[in-house]
C-alpha cells in the first residue's frame, strides 16, 4: 500500500487525531477534524504538536468562514494585523488577507497576485516576522498555483560540513522590495550590496533555534536574502548560492495542489514556501491569517 495511504495512529495525548504524512520530510494532514467548531485543549495540543513535528499541517473539506479561521488561528498565539490597502472595499477582520488576482472594477482585491514566487519565508525582512502562516483555499485555478513548502530543519541537518562552518554566527540581510505587480520572481541577491532606498530589510541569523522544538532551521532563501552580512560579494553569492541550491532540494519538499476548502497552516520558522505559476485568466483566491512571532536568534 502507498505511504500516503497509510493512516497513522494518534499521536500520544491525543485520543482520535488522525494523521498521514504529505511527503516524505514535510507536512502532515489531519482527518476527521471540523475546523469550524470549537476545538478540546486536547485536540488543539495535539494538532499543534502534529504541526510543530510536521512544519506543515493540512486539512481539507473545511467550511470556514472569516470569523472560523481567525478563531482558529488565534489557538496558535496572538495574530498579526494586517495593514491591507486591497480590501476591495469590504470590511475584514484586520488579522485576514486575502491573496487573490481577482480583479474588481479594475482594482485587486488581494495581495500577491500573480505567477510564480520563489522561496521565501514571511516577513523575514522585519526584526519579528510571524511564526504561522495560515491560508484557506477559496477559488482555485484548474491547473498550477501550487504552494510548495521546504522544511529547513532537514536543510540544516544535511548541510555539508563547509557551508555549515562557514555560516556558523554569522547573519545574513532579508529585504523586501517587490510591488504586487512584479511578485517574488527574482532573487533578492540581485539586489546587492545595499538595499533599495525605502526598502524593508532586516539581518538575522543565518540558521535560527527554533523557539519551541530547539531544532536548528536553515533561515536564508532565494528571494528575500540579499547577502550574508559583513561578508565581501563574490563570497556572500558563491555561499548563499549553493545553500540555496541545498535547501531547495526536492526531498526537502511539498507541493501542495489546492482544493477549496483546504486549510493549511506552515511553521514559518521552520518552513519556507514558494509558490507555481497558474494561468493569468483564471480566479485564485486564498485567506490568509499569520500568528506574531518573536525576534530570530
Ligand atoms: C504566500 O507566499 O503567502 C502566498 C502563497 C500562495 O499564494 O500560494
Amino acid at each position: 500500500m502507498p505511504t500516503e495511504e497509510i493512516a497513522q495512529p494518534p499521536p500520544l495525548g491525543a485520543p482520535g487525531l488522525v494523521t498521514r504524512p504529505l511527503a516524505s520530510e514535510i507536512g502532515v494532514e489531519i482527518l476527521g477534524v471540523d475546523l469550524s467548531r470549537p476545538l478540546d485543549d486536547a485536540t488543539f495540543r495535539a494538532i499543534e504538536s502534529a504541526w510543530l513535528d510536521n512544519c506543515v499541517l493540512l486539512a481539507r473539506g473545511q467550511n470556514l468562514d472569516e470569523d472560523a479561521q481567525v478563531a482558529f488561528a488565534a489557538r496558535f498565539g496572538p495574530l498579526g494585523q494586517n495593514v491591507n490597502k486591497h480590501n476591495g472595499g469590504s470590511k475584514r477582520h484586520p488579522a485576514t488577507m486575502l491573496i487573490s488576482n481577482i480583479r474588481e472594477n479594475g482594482q485587486l482585491i488581494g495581495a500577491l497576485p500573480d505567477g510564480e514566487m520563489l522561496f521565501h519565508s514571511d516577513q523575514c525582512y522585519v526584526e519579528t516576522p510571524c511564526s504561522a502562516g495560515m491560508l484557506y483555499g477559496i477559488e482555485i485555478p484548474s491547473h498550477g498555483g501550487e504552494t510548495i513548502f521546504a522544511n529547513m530543519y532537514r536543510a540544516w541537518e544535511t548541510l555539508p560540513g563547509d557551508l555549515k562552518r562557514a555560516v556558523v554566527g554569522r547573519k545574513a540581510v532579508n529585504i523586501f522590495e517587490y510591488s504586487d505587480a512584479e511578485g517574488y520572481g527574482a532573487s533578492a541577491m540581485d539586489l546587492f550590496p545595499a538595499p533599495p532606498p525605502g526598502s524593508k530589510h532586516y539581518a538575522h541569523p543565518i540558521a535560527r533555534a527554533h523557539p519551541a522544538t530547539g531544532r536548528k532551521a536553515l533561515y536564508v532563501n532565494r528571494g528575500m536574502t540579499m547577502c550574508v552580512e559583513g561578508m565581501a560579494r563574490a563570497e556572500s553569492d558563491a555561499l548563499l548560492t549553493r545553500i540555496f541550491d541545498h535547501q531547495e532540494q526536492a526531498r526537502f519538499q511539498y507541493a501542495h495542489a489546492w482544493r477549496p476548502g483546504d486549510l493549511l497552516v506552515w511553521d514559518n520558522r521552520s518552513a519556507l514556501h514558494a509558490r507555481n505559476d497558474f494561468p493569468a485568466n483564471e480566479r485564485r483566491m486564498l485567506r490568509r491569517v499569520t500568528v506574531l512571532g518573536q525576534r530570530p536568534c
